[in-house]
């Protein structure tokens, strides 16, 4: 879909996997702002409309649509509808990367994908969808799977093929046997304590989240996926700080683990933001984590 010196549009901040992805293609990553309603369609005309005469314009978009990695943001309808639009007029291919769809849990009803919205126009052919079974079947169970345009399927097919020959047989034959003897019923039911058991799970995060950083920290609540995307108050007044090292290092040196949002940055710009995953922790060691995140934090501020 992209030759060598193209630009691509990638929502930003990105999903780290796909950076080197793009870096190999030797594309160049063309970010569009986000924000708590995921990908912003004003960001995105902007660039649209202020591309440079002399430049092909870009031919996808990538975004991950529900509980974004990293940032944990569920794109709102209207976003969704306005980015397709854009995509018809600018003549573009949605990339909706989306492993963490079945892993909503808001109040609101869920919006409908990309893929299921772009049905409802006259004209269909814009969106590959990507689902992955990892997130709710077995983590690193790594089988996907696709809908979108008849020939970019038979085209993924093809470079499955030389790339890797196939997925291997074991996973797809267990995944197989297994959907096949619960069907559609019981896999949805099945998706949605997945998506309980998370939010479960997001719950005992914030909480620690307000008991420790409350005041050093500021995030929006995640409505999907398993991320936390918060910006630590690091910078003297006026100034964003950079989470890198306070991450990277003395996060690390107290056994915490989670990521400094440089590493979501395609062009590696310093940020104070900072991704954690809530999927693993039981709720004490969330709250031994966040407390020792609090001390390095106040550390941090005490040495500006
Ligand atoms: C946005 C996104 N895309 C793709 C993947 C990889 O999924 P899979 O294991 O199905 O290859 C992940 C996993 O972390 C992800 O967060």
């Amino acid at each position: 879909m992209v030759n060598p010196g193209e630009s691509v549009l990638v929502e930003s901040p990105v999903y780290a996997g796909v950076i080197p992805m793009f870096s190999a293609l030797h594309c160049d990553l063309v970010e569009v702002d986000t924000d708590a309603k995921g990908i912003s369609s004003e960001s995105l005309r902007r660039v649209l409309e202020n591309w440079p005469a002399s430049k092909p314009k870009p031919k996808v978009l990538y975004t991950v649509p529900y509980g974004c990695n990293p940032t944990g943001m569920t794109a709102a309808l209207e976003r969704r509808r306005e980015v397709l639009s854009l995509a018809r007029e600018h003549d573009f291919i949605i990339l909706e990367d989306d492993p963490y769809y079945y892993l909503y849990y808001g109040d609101a009803p869920r919006v409908p994908s990309y893929f299921n919205l772009e049905l409802e126009q006259p004209e269909v052919g814009r969106v590959l969808r990507f689902d992955s079974l990892s997130k709710i079947l077995s983590s690193g169970i790594r089988i996907g799977f696709l809908c979108g345009p008849e020939p970019l399927l038979q085209a993924i097919d093809m470079h499955t093929a030389v790339a890797s020959l196939q997925t291997p047989s074991l996973t797809q034959t267990i995944s197989y046997a297994l959907l096949n003897a619960w069907g559609y019923d019981a896999f949805k039911q099945h998706t949605e304590a997945v998506s309980q058991f998370y939010r479960g799970k997001r719950d005992v995060f914030e909480a620690a989240m307000k008991k420790y950083l409350g005041g050093l920290a500021e995030w929006s609540t995640p409505e999907a996926g398993m991320f936390f995307w918060f910006k630590l108050r690091l910078g003297a007044d006026g100034e964003e700080g950079d989470s890198a090292s306070i991450i990277r290092e003395k996060a690390v040196e107290k056994g915490v683990l989670a990521l400094p949002g440089t590493a979501f940055l395609p062009n590696g710009q310093k940020t104070a933001y900072v991704r954690a995953s809530f999927s693993l922790l039981s709720p004490e060691d969330v709250d031994e984590a966040i407390k020792r995140l609090r001390e390095v934090v106040l550390d941090a501020q005490k040495a500006q």
